[in-house]
């Protein structure tokens, strides 16, 4: 291992001329448009930590308390001998719920896109518990479609994708993404899905536009990271972070805008901005029950249960394949 910060490894170097591709490319087209993925550097990654603390973004603890009540439920569908393939491995408290009321875990299998990030859940896991297999995938779960661990000896593989992420992709991205689910959890798989729910549009505006600000800082954080890794020169002060409730596609749509006329380098290229002129960053969309019976069904799923707080603000839905 080289200890000098000037030398980057083949990973960082990948990630770095990817993030530059798609970040040229989404500044030349028309709408702008960065993908979220971006959104995650440490700091992003630290900062939606942060955002899952708020008070006004509820999605969070409604999904942990939904799980809390619904966990032995969970196990007793899914029923021994499962493994477990976490899409995304993100909070390892809801994981943790599961993985303790599903006593005899053949494995759990964290796929997630940040080897650091990874590394760091499976030994904390392994260190709680000293008898689970756990079998860490480093793949971008958008893509991942072939299990590179052997699952032979598990009844039942059950998918679970948490968060209400599904509503970062579109509609057709998150049946694709559900379809290869389907294809690699088999015949006798299920998903346990997170979804966040349509409500009254105040409680979601104010989920995305929080008075403390850290959802602002999270969205103009991607300015930093194209400064930082980009050698760009936007100014932080000269962008606002935009989000607002669209009620025709049932989304939270979120931006930076421009607030004056002004030019910014980014990899040598100059992108001129209008006053007013928006950056698309995220998409969160909301569901309600046609809408989810309708992306299972589109994937080849069939809803076993729903389980819902008692304001009909979240749901975790049980998938079972069709066949
Ligand atoms: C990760 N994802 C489910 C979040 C959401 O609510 O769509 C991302 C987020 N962006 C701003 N606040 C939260």
């Amino acid at each position: 291992m080289n200890g000098s910060p000037l030398l980057l490894d083949r990973a960082e170097v990948d990630d770095r001329s990817e993030f530059r591709d798609a970040v040229l490319a989404g500044l030349e087209q028309r709408p702008r448009a960065i993908p979220a993925k971006f959104l995650y550097d440490s700091r992003g990654s630290a900062l939606f930590d942060a955002i899952c603390e708020l008070p006004e973004y509820y999605l969070t603890r409604t999904e942990t308390e939904i799980l809390r009540r619904a966990a032995s439920e969970i196990a007793a569908k899914a029923g021994p001998g499962c493994a477990l393939v976490e899409y995304g491995s993100g909070s390892s408290v809801k994981s943790r719920l599961l993985i303790e009321a599903m006593r005899d875990l053949v494995a759990y299998v964290p796929v997630d896109i940040s080897r650091q990030h990874l590394d760091a859940t499976a030994n904390r896991l392994r260190r709680d518990y000293p008898a689970l297999r756990v079998e860490p995938v480093c793949a971008d779960y958008m893509t991942f479609d072939r299990l590179p661990v052997d699952l032979s000896a598990a009844r039942r593989r059950v998918g679970f994708f948490p968060g209400s992420t599904i509503g970062n992709l579109t509609p057709a991205e998150g049946t694709a993404f559900l379809r290869r689910a389907r294809g690699l959890l088999g015949g006798s798989g299920a998903m346990v899905l997170g979804v966040d729910l349509k409500k009254d549009p105040r409680r979601l505006h104010d989920a995305y536009n929080d008075a403390a600000g850290v959802t602002a800082q999270f969205t103009l954080n991607l300015l930093r990271r194209m400064n930082r890794e980009l050698d760009a020169n936007f100014d932080l002060s000269a962008f606002a972070h935009e989000a607002f409730y669209n009620p025709v596609e049932g989304r939270i749509e979120i931006y930076f805008r421009s607030l004056k006329p002004q030019t910014v380098t980014v990899a040598g290229r100059s992108f001129a901005f209008a006053e007013g002129e928006r950056v698309h960053t995220e998409y969160s969309y909301k569901y309600d029950d046609a809408g989810i019976a309708l992306l299972a069904r589109n994937a080849d799923f069939a809803i076993a249960e729903t389980w819902t707080d008692p304001a009909r603000q979240f749901a975790v839905v049980y998938l079972v394949a069709s066949p």
